[in-house]
C-alpha cells in the first residue's frame, strides 16, 4: 500500500497515553468490519494489560519465549495452542458465547485437544475401544429436537482414552484409531455402542503449559468423561461431553469442562437392556437422552445476548450475523 494515499496523521512521538489511539488508526483502514472490531478491542485490551500491569521488558520477553515453546511443542497429535486456552478458561467461554443453549437443550463443553479426524464410521452396537483391560460400557442414547422429536441421520463423533487415561494418539506406536468412532442416529433418533468406562487423566504436563500449572500450583487431572460431537445440517454443531458423578476430580477440572446437566450416573443394564442388546446383566450402563438446537434457534439466541452484553458494556455497535460490529451510523 502506497504511504501516501494513507489518510492518517502522521504517527511520531508517541506515547503511554497516545500509542493505543493510533495503532487503532492505521489498523481501522481494513475494510472488513468485524475484523477490524475485534483487532480494535484486542489492542485495546493488550495495551491496558501493560500499562496496568507495569510490564517489564523482561516479563515481556518472558512471555514471548513462553509462547514460542507452545507453538514448537506443537504436531499432528499434539495441540498444546488449545491446551493452554483450555487451562486458561478461554476455551469453555467461548463456547459458551458462540454456542448459547436455550434450558431444554444440552450443553456444550471444551472440545479439548484429542479430537482426530481419521474415525472410522461404525454401525450401532459396536465395540469402539478395544481396550481389554477397560470395564465394558453399554452406551445407549437419544437425541431430539427442542420441540422433543427425534432427530435422524446425525453424525455422532464419539472418544474416550483408554483405561490408562491416555488417547489413543499419546502413544507414538499408534497403528490406527482406537477408543474413538463415528456413528449415525437412526430413525429413531438413537445411537448405541460398546465402549469402556471413562477414567480420570491428566492433560498432558510435560510441555509449557504442564509448567505453567506447576507455577501455578494446579493440578493437570480431568474428571472421567467421554466425548460427543454431533453434526447435522440445520442444527448448531454440538460438542460436549458426559462426566461420571462422583469423580475426584469432579469439581476442579484442569480445563473447567464440567456442568452439572452433563454429569451422569453409571447403572447396571440389567434385565432388559441385558435381553435388547445382548449384555450381561451386570454391564455397566451409561444412557443419555441429547437435545440439539436448531441454527435458527441458536442464532436468535446468539444475537439476543451479544446485544444484552454490549448494552451492559456501554458500546455502540450493531449486530452482523449474531456479532457485533461499531456502529459507525
Ligand atoms: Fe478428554
Amino acid at each position: 500500500m502506497d504511504p501516501s494515499q494513507v489518510k492518517i496523521p502522521p504517527m511520531k512521538d508517541l506515547t503511554v497515553d497516545n500509542i493505543t489511539e493510533n495503532v487503532i488508526r492505521i489498523n481501522s483502514l481494513c475494510e472488513d468490519e468485524r475484523m477490524k472490531y475485534v483487532l480494535e478491542r484486542l489492542v485495546s485490551h493488550l495495551h491496558d494489560f501493560a500499562r496496568e500491569t507495569r510490564l517489564s521488558s523482561k516479563e515481556w520477553m518472558a512471555g514471548l519465549l513462553f509462547l514460542t515453546e507452545v507453538g514448537k511443542i506443537c504436531s499432528d497429535v499434539r495441540q498444546e495452542f488449545i491446551l493452554l486456552s483450555d487451562i486458561l478458561g478461554l476455551s469453555i467461554l467461548v463456547d459458551s458465547i458462540d454456542h448459547p443453549k436455550p434450558p431444554n437443550s444440552t450443553e456444550g463443553t471444551v472440545l479439548g485437544p484429542f479430537h482426530t479426524h481419521d474415525a472410522a464410521e461404525m454401525p450401532h452396537g459396536e465395540h469402539m475401544s478395544h481396550d481389554p483391560k477397560g470395564e465394558p460400557l453399554l452406551v445407549v442414547c437419544t437425541l431430539k429436537d427442542t420441540a422433543g422429536r427425534p432427530i435422524p441421520n446425525v453424525k455422532i463423533d464419539i472418544w474416550e482414552t483408554d483405561s490408562s487415561g491416555r488417547y489413543d494418539v499419546q502413544y507414538a506406536e499408534r497403528e490406527g484409531p482406537d477408543g474413538r468412532c463415528i456413528m449415525r442416529s437412526d430413525g429413531d433418533g438413537v445411537f448405541w455402542f460398546r465402549g469402556i468406562t471413562p477414567v480420570p487423566y491428566p492433560i498432558p504436563h510435560d510441555g509449557p503449559v504442564g509448567k505453567l500449572l506447576k507455577l501455578l500450583r494446579r493440578h493437570p487431572f480431568r474428571p472421567s468423561h467421554m466425548h460427543f460431537m454431533f453434526q447435522k445440517e440445520g442444527f448448531d454443531h454440538l460438542i460436549t461431553a458426559l462426566y461420571l458423578r462422583n469423580d475426584p476430580y469432579e469439581t476442579s477440572d484442569a480445563v473447567f469442562g464440567v456442568k452439572d446437566s452433563l454429569v451422569v450416573d453409571i447403572g447396571r443394564a440389567g434385565s432388559e437392556y441385558a435381553k435388547k442388546y445382548n449384555v450381561p446383566e451386570d454391564q455397566a450402563l451409561l444412557t443419555y437422552d441429547f437435545v440439539l438446537v436448531s441454527e435458527q434457534e441458536t442464532s436468535e439466541l446468539r444475537e439476543r445476548n451479544s446485544k444484552l452484553a454490549l448494552d451492559k458494556l456501554g458500546r455502540k455497535v450493531k449486530i452482523v450475523n449474531g456479532l457485533p460490529v461499531p456502529d459507525l451510523d
